[in-house]
């Protein structure tokens, strides 16, 4: 391996990224250089995500390329591909060395030293664990966000999904390495965090303190130096009450909760194996419309499931319109291995799939159009990412997860990572303009 250089490239959900944070702190711990592209490295590692079909066939693609600018190289595949096609992936990418899921990147040292001393077929594929990945090393991205994984894999059954046959059974970090995470960063200057998982809301602290989701988000919440903490992603039979409660009282809980529907059709979350109705789903999203506070609620919705029919779909539509949802994330069902759907009869063609999924976006960019609007005249505060140099405006995130990018006086101002208020001036269908102001 030449010089001990890497070179990491992701794909995926927010766990996969914040993986490879873990992956990058492991690597240069054990004295590798990132570098910024697959030809400067001697590694070339593939975090990969296998949620629909198209993410996974550009895996292959993706290696093929590699393959082109790489005699020397040693290469890996990570992540929910890796995991899913196991030692498949040998015989169909022969220059691959490495092939883990990440239920083994605990493992992961171990693996290193074995590709260090040659070998050329190394595997972490075991689901059988209870480990976390819990790193010192983790290198992070953003200096002033930072994720905290508390529950890792998924114990749910789904039947369009993947991610319990990728990830493992459902792992519960303790609250004492959770809180000391946090503690940690808020002391090194970090101001928001981001709790992980997919499904945080049925975490279960393993330690004797027992805490439930929302006894861990109010501790966390109260770390002196965090000013925001969300988290992702939340599974609408596990939100409880209690979530609602634990941030009504503390507002460096952020208005905004993420809870995926999927459908608005009882039947359909039947046959997805959802646990739940949509006469349950609605009384969660009555608990957030008469809290405290005015919360963002988003989602993720999949159109075109076997057996969706036309006024299965309307049921969705018409569930956009009673909660107005301030975003959301929409897919065509795409089949999946080893997931119980794939068998399943009465599947949607694609033509139709495609034509349900623009009636559904059309119909959500105007609700967001509207919702957006109503906020011209707000002041919020905003976190500040960076600056758009073009456009000379500075990019802000709200509490409620919405993008305002806004003027300011002073254009030579070091504003990242500050929080300012700022009045919204504009809106469109994704995100808001605004001015910084001065509160008195
Ligand atoms: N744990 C989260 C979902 C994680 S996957 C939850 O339970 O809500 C992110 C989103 O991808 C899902 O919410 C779903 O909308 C979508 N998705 C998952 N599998 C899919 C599939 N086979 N086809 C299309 N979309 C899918
Ligand atoms: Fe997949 Fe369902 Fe688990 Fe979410 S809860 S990760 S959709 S199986
Ligand atoms: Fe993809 Fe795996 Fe995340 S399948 S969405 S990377 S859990």
């Amino acid at each position: 391996m030449s010089g001990k250089t890497f070179y990491i490239e992701t794909f995926g959900c927010q766990m996969n990224v914040h993986d490879s944070e873990k992956v990058i702190g492991t690597l240069q711990a054990r004295g590798y250089r990132q570098v910024e592209t697959p030809e400067d490295a001697g590694l070339v590692l593939y975090n990969t995500c296998s949620i629909r079909d198209k993410a996974e066939q550009k895996v292959f693609s993706r290696l093929q390329q590699f393959k082109r600018n790489g005699r020397d190289k040693v290469f890996g595949v990570l992540g929910c591909v890796a995991q899913q096609e196991g030692e498949k992936i040998f015989d169909r990418a022969p220059h691959v060395s490495l092939v883990a899921g990440s239920a083994s990147y605990p493992r992961l040292g171990e693996m290193l030293v074995q590709l260090e001393a040659g070998n050329r077929r190394v595997t972490g594929l075991s689901l059988d664990t209870n480990e976390t990945f819990d790193t010192p090393f983790t290198r992070r991205d953003n200096p002033h966000r930072a994720y905290i994984t508390i529950i890792e894999g998924c114990d749910k059954s789904c039947a369009y999904c993947v991610v319990p046959f990728t990830r493992g059974p459902e792992r519960s970090r303790t609250s004492e390495s959770v809180m000391a995470e946090a503690t940690g960063l808020a002391k090194r200057g970090f101001t928001e965090i981001q709790l992980l998982g997919q499904n945080v809301n049925s975490y279960r602290d393993p330690s004797p303190a027992g805490w439930d989701f929302a006894g861990l988000i109010a501790r966390v919440a109260a770390i002196p130096g965090i000013r925001r903490v969300r988290y992702t992603t939340s599974h609408p039979r596990d939100f409880s009450k209690s979530i609602v409660d634990a941030m009504d009282a503390n507002p460096v809980l952020c208005d905004h909760v993420h809870l995926p529907v999927q459908s608005g059709s009882s039947k359909v979350l039947r046959s997805m194996d959802r646990l739940y109705t949509r006469e349950d789903y609605l009384r969660r999203i009555e608990w957030l419309k008469t809290a405290r506070r005015r919360y963002s609620i988003t989602t993720d919705i999949i159109v075109g499931f076997p057996g969706e029919t036309e006024r299965d779909f309307e049921e969705t539509l018409d569930l956009l319109d009673e909660v107005q949802y301030d975003s959301l994330f929409s897919f065509k069902y795409s089949p999946r291995p080893n997931t119980a759907a794939l068998s399943m009869g009465d599947r949607i063609p694609e033509e139709e799939k495609q034509r349900r999924l623009v009636i559904l976006q059309e119909k959500q960019r105007a609700i967001q159009i509207r919702r957006n609007a109503q906020m011209i005249g707000a002041i919020r505060e905003v976190l500040v990412e960076g600056r758009n140099q073009a456009l000379g405006q500075w990019i802000g995130r709200t509490s409620c997860n919405r993008t305002l990018n806004f003027t300011h006086p002073d254009s030579g101002a070091a504003l990242t990572g500050r929080y300012l208020p700022v009045r919204v001036t504009r809106s469109g269908p994704n995100s808001l303009v605004g001015e910084s102001v001065t509160v008195v």
